[in-house]
């Protein structure tokens, strides 16, 4: 039996005690976790250490590296085409990459978004476009090339060859608690991001009641942890930090996010849809050489429709197909006139899951035409007994557990009372 180069119980003593790990170490313990030598009670009580004591930048940096360089990384310098890409840390009502990636793919730019499904009370993009008939996530990696070759956008399964110890990782932490460290996002997110390929990366990180992070000032430090990550391994890196504290839009679900997302290709939509698209295509367009890119003009003259289109056709899909509706629906009415001053994102999301919009377990399958649609927003005027919202299910037995996250998740005032938004959707811009 080879001998190994550390004793693991000696690198979770260096960390319980708030020191730092060497390089070599943290090359080891990822390797060896991989192997399985570091067995998952013992990578526990790591993760649990670097949760209570962090990890220096340094630190952090290699963890990333040693994520990556246990798994595949894909190259695309052979596209004539510049690559960028953007992540979300998730939100609910954030259907963003489906307008985004034809968006920026329609000014010849490639967008390669590697997605995920959802879990708990945050949706997953391909969750939302499997809606759409015949249209299939997985794809080989030659296929993807050629579509972006040939569209620019393409959206698909992250292979499990990307980062692999982060698969291992994220299962361990999100059992163990583990999960809401800012060392531990960074490196998760960034390895699987730089081991994709990208050039250049906008990072799109919520802070507020709907996001995973709730205080911008922890979102704050996590946007500029992974702007460091993705800079030193020479991605061209920015983030906005945005509002999550009210649900973007005003579909809540996976088929309905579709329908609202074709909207804004079609040069509608809510404007904090468009607000949000229109800013991050504009900060993926400037890492790609375009600073001064006419974006709402793209989503206006059908330019960016055009690329979605081929988008959804070069992955089985048909994009003129009806799209799924739900057998049920219940409707909410305002119970008296006045202002609409709150609307709070993250009861919204847990009813839409639990309406079967998403997911508990990740074997577990999503119902495409479940979830909620808005009637009003926070700040509009309404009055008594017009509809507020309507929950969609397809079996009626679902609406009292949404109807029970949603006690409280909704406050109609005075006229003239101030109304909680929490601020501006779009915060701050980090990165040079
Ligand atoms: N998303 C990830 O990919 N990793 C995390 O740790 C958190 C969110």
């Amino acid at each position: 039996m080879a001998i190994e180069a550390f004793d693991v119980v000696d690198l979770i003593r260096v960390k319980r005690d708030r020191g730092p790990l060497s390089t070599g170490q943290i090359n080891w313990l990822i390797d060896a976790y991989i192997r399985g030598y570091v067995a998952d009670e013992q990578m526990s009580a790591m993760t649990m250490a670097i949760f209570l004591n962090g990890m220096e930048r340094r630190e952090i940096r290699d963890l990333t590296m040693a994520m990556i360089e246990s798994g595949e990384r894909m190259n695309f310098s052979s596209l004539t085409k510049r690559t960028t890409d953007k992540h979300s840390t998730g939100g609910v009502g954030d259907k963003i990459t489906l307008p985004l990636a034809p968006l920026v793919a329609s000014f010849g730019v490639a967008v390669p978004q590697l997605s995920g499904r959802g879990l708990g009370h945050t949706g997953g993009t391909l969750d939302k476009l499997e809606s759409i008939p015949g249209w299939q996530a997985n794809i080989s990696n030659e296929r993807m090339r050629q579509i972006l070759d040939e569209v620019g956008a393409v959206v698909c399964a992250a292979g499990s060859g990307l980062a692999p110890a982060d698969g291992k990782l994220y299962a361990l932490r999100d059992i163990t608690g583990t999960v809401e460290a800012i060392p531990l996002i960074a490196s998760s997110i960034m390895s699987k991001k730089i081991a994709e390929g990208t050039s250049a990366l906008v990072l799109d990180v919520k802070f507020g009641s709907g996001a995973f992070l709730t205080d911008i000032a922890q979102s704050r430090e996590l946007a500029r942890t992974m702007v460091e990550l993705g800079e030193d391994a020479g991605v061209a890196t920015s983030a906005l930090l945005t509002n999550m504290n009210v649900p973007i839009g005003l579909a809540i679900g996976n088929a309905n996010e579709v329908r609202e997302s074709v909207e804004v290709l079609e040069g509608g939509g809510p404007a904090d849809v468009v607000e949000l698209t229109v800013a991050l295509a504009r900060e993926m367009l400037a890492h790609a050489g375009q600073p001064d890119a006419d974006v709402r003009a793209a989503l206006s003259d059908g330019r960016a429709m055009d690329c979605w289109n081929r988008m959804i056709r070069a992955q089985g899909g048909d994009p003129s197909a009806p799209l799924p509706v739900a057998r049920e629906t219940h409707v909410v009415t305002a119970d008296r006139s006045g202002l609409l001053v709150e609307q709070k994102a993250l009861p919204f999301g847990i009813a839409a899951w639990r309406l079967g919009a998403g997911r508990a377990r990740k074997q577990d399958p999503v119902q495409h035409a479940a979830g909620i649609d808005l009637h009003a927003k926070p700040g509009d005027a309404v009055v008594e007994g017009q509809p507020l919202f309507t929950l969609s299910a397809d079996e009626p037995d679902r609406f009292a557990r949404a109807l029970e996250a949603l006690e409280g998740s909704y406050r109609i005032g005075d006229h003239g009372d101030e109304v909680l938004t929490g601020g501006p959707l779009i915060a701050e811009r980090i990165g040079a």
